[in-house]
């Protein structure tokens, strides 16, 4: 991973843009380059503060999101890329004001220390305009079926942006960088403290940050389900679907755990 000064050349976009190269048909060897990447892309929430990402890697990383997909092939996302210090430290007080006010609202939810986004060397913010939700199917005649409709489209909406953002932390996974997906949609006040330092207009909402850059400490993997427990064939085996006492039991036993432990060290 390069450091410092940016010297490197920007990222030809125009390169292949209308040409698809498929591997030939079960060959693997991009699978497991692939899946190298994937399974190697872990959150930290704290980030080594002195590294500087050259402009070239915000280029790489927003070309993948650039070619994920989209419902209606709409492409609903703008990124901003934040590389003032100032601008990210108020960033980091409101998301840390917030992470107190659940506290105290004891909301039960293991929230983390959102400190390191202060710091955060590469730093994205993933914005959308909701009213792409009109480019999905939708009524607009104001009636309940609408409305069924009008949720569907947001949901598109956030999914289409969702998989773009993917495929950007997979692209800074790709480049030796350790991520952070944090969520801001639904928050509208996070809404209102970063409109106005990004310059971002009404119309148009903010989703995520993304945060990324070496990592503080050493990384580690955190538990995923065994592949018996997600997967169905044909059928839904019934037995993975728990008892709403299972699941909250769940949620107050294991969340904290899956979420914050070394999977080795999840019991
Ligand atoms: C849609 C989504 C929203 C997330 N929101 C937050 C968030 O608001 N704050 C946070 O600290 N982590 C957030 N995360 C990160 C998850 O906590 C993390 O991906 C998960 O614990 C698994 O760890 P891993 O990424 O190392 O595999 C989010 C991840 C996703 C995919």
């Amino acid at each position: 991973m390069s450091n410092g000064t940016d010297t490197t050349p920007a990222v030809d976009l125009s390169k292949a843009e209308a040409a698809v190269d498929l591997p030939e048909m079960g060959d693997e060897s991009r699978y497991d380059a692939l899946m190298q990447v994937i399974r190697n892309r872990v959150t930290v929430r704290r980030f080594k503060p002195d590294y500087v990402v050259p402009d070239r890697h915000y280029d790489l990383i927003l070309e993948a999101a650039r070619h994920g997909p989209s419902g209606a092939n709409a492409q609903p996302w703008q990124f901003v890329v934040v590389r003032e210090a100032d601008t990210k430290k108020q960033i980091s007080d409101y998301f840390v004001a917030e992470q107190r006010f659940r506290a105290k609202a004891k909301m039960k939810f293991p929230t983390p220390n959102y400190q390191g986004l202060a710091t955060a060397p590469g730093f994205v913010v993933v914005c959308s305009d909701m009213r792409w939700t009109n480019a999905f199917p939708v009524l607009n005649d104001g009636s309940d079926l609408d409305r069924m409709y009008h949720e569907n489209a947001e949901r598109i909406l956030l999914q289409s942006v969702a998989a773009a953002t993917m495929s950007a932390h997979l692209a800074a996974a790709s480049l030796g960088y350790t991520v952070w997906w944090v969520t801001a949609i639904g928050q509208e006040e996070a809404q209102a403290a970063m409109r106005p330092l990004l310059g971002i207009p009404e119309e148009i909402s903010v989703l995520d940050i993304m945060l990324f850059g070496p990592p503080d400490a050493r990384p580690y993997k955190r538990w995923r389900r065994p592949m018996e427990e997600i997967k169905h064939m044909d059928q839904y085996d019934r037995s993975q679907c728990p008892s709403d006492e299972q699941m909250a039991a769940w949620i107050k036993e294991r969340r904290h755990k899956v979420m914050y432990k070394d999977a080795n060290k999840v019991d």
